[in-house]
């Protein structure tokens, strides 16, 4: 079982790739120990601003479609969303405009599971709930959902772990639906 994972956030300090890089631990010594789990970084996936003047003159980049092919290769995805005003950062909207013109259905129906961090009580519950209402769009499976707010308080960074004992459960849990 392959698994692909990152953050949808470009900051070297994301705590939702800190989010991913512990749930990742708890899949792979709890819930899927034989799986292969790459963590990718979007970072490694900066294009051009997406526009159809570039598109009609230089083509789709090499980046989007071996985004794409990573994805297309997994068995499941687990995506943590950053909230930018509302929504999708900019660096992950871009590659998710590019993907789209390689195939709309980009996600390719991989089953996934959607977390979102926020360090506010609003625990990216809008990119969140966007993800998941846009996913058939997209062809995505969506599996299960989890948002975890007061970021600062609820992750202990030294420990790489989840302090509140709901929120661990959850992440269990929804891990699980990969399976
Ligand atoms: C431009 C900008 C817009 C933001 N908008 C929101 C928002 O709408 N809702 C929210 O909960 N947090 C918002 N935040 C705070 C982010 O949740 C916070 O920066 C978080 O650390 C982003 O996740 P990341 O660390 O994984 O990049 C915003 C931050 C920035 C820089």
């Amino acid at each position: 079982m392959k698994i692909l994972a990152y953050a949808a956030s470009n900051s070297s300090q994301s705590i939702n790739r800190k989010l991913i890089g512990h749930a990742v631990d708890v899949l792979k010594t709890e819930i899927m120990p034989d799986a292969e789990v790459e963590i990718l970084d979007i970072n490694d996936y900066e294009m051009p601003i997406y526009s159809i003047d570039r598109e009609m003159a230089d083509g789709i980049p090499a980046k989007a479609q071996q985004f794409f092919d990573k994805i297309g290769a997994a068995d499941g995805l687990l995506v943590s969303y950053a909230e930018h005003n509302g929504y999708y950062t900019a660096a992950y909207k871009n590659i998710f405009d590019w993907l789209s013109r390689i195939d709309q259905k980009f996600y390719q129906g991989k089953p996934k599971v959607v977390l979102s961090a926020s360090p506010g009580p609003g625990a990216g519950a809008n990119v969140a709930r966007a993800a998941v209402e846009s996913a058939p769009f997209f062809a995505a499976d969506i599996k299960a959902q989890l948002n975890v707010g007061h970021f600062g308080t609820n992750f202990d960074e030294a420990a790489n772990s989840l302090t509140d004992d709901a929120l661990a459960a959850g992440l269990r849990e929804v891990l699980g639906t990969l399976t």
